[in-house]
């Protein structure tokens, strides 16, 4: 599967490209990185999905009123980009819909717009945010309340009654042809993803900031012992001032979330 090593981060972006549309994975820093996306898939769902967060070293994800623009520097924002551009799906809340009103494309590195996914389970979101309106990608709004099939440009979905079912909602996505799913944000999102024993994979942006309040990273069922957290190797690589940290889950989940979702 991997071939011999390219030289500069072009010609492996390049070559990642290639790998997303089946050639050989490059080696080399970048390679690996984003390697495990092309992976063979473990889950029967055929999904490999990888959620991410930049967070600040106090674990918050925004300030309580939603700013989160920037917690990460540049670096951060182009790996976002770059893990867009190679998922067939980029996917976040509501919660960040209505607070940042993001447009989801790959606009900071060169390669196709996924598929954007909303999550509403409650369908609050106004169909005038940029991702349901702007049409520089196919749009899904995956819901669990009964509605029109159709919001803006987006297209609904309804999987689940009151709230998503995330291991369906894979099924689902996987029926398109899509199986690269890239789990954006926010903190609650991510987290049910996480609960729900969905993820293959973590990217956390550490940030050299305390805030010290805000909306948090993880929030899970509430532990009552340290032997209830999950615990994960990581690799550890700075992108300028920040740190990323690659996380293997391979679908474990902390064991009192089994049965939650
Ligand atoms: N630092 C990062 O990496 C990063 C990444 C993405 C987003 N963010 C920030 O994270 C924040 C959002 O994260 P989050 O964990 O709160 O939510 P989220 O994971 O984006 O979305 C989850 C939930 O948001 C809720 N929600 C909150 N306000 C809403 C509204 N006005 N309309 C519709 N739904 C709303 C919905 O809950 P219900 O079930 O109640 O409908 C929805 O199910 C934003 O401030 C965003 O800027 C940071």
């Amino acid at each position: 599967m991997h071939h011999p090593l390219t030289t500069t981060e072009e010609d492996a972006w390049a070559a990642l490209l290639r790998a997303r549309e089946g050639g050989p994975v490059p080696e080399g820093a970048m390679g690996s990185l984003f390697a495990p996306l092309f992976a063979t898939p473990r889950a029967d769902d055929g999904c490999i999905v990888i959620g991410r967060l930049a967070q600040t070293l106090d674990g918050r994800i925004a300030c309580a009123n939603g700013a989160s623009q920037w917690i990460g520097g540049p670096g951060d924002i182009l790996h976002t980009h770059r893990l867009r551009a190679l998922c067939d799906v980029v996917m976040v809340g509501a919660g960040t819909v209505h607070h940042d009103d993001p447009r989801l494309t790959t606009r900071e590195a060169t390669g196709p717009n996924p598929v954007r996914v909303v999550l509403d389970p409650a369908r609050r979101l106004a169909p005038t945010h940029r991702v349901f309106a702007d049409g520089a990608a196919p749009t899904l709004l995956i819901t669990a309340t009964p509605g029109a099939a159709t919001h803006g440009q987006a297209e609904v979905l309804r999987i689940g009654d009151g709230a998503i079912d995330l291991p369906a909602l894979l099924r689902a996505l996987a029926a398109r042809g899509l199986r690269r799913i890239f789990v954006e944000g926010g903190g609650r999102t991510v987290s049910a993803f996480l609960a729900a024993g969905c993820l293959d994979r973590l990217h956390v942006t550490l940030a050299p900031v305390i805030l010290g309040s805000g909306i948090p990273a993880f929030t899970l069922p509430e532990a009552t012992h340290m032997d209830q957290g999950l615990r994960f190797r990581w690799a550890v690589h700075p992108i300028g001032d920040d740190l990323l940290l690659d996380i293997p889950l391979g679908r474990r989940r902390p064991g009192r979330c089994e049965g939650t979702a």
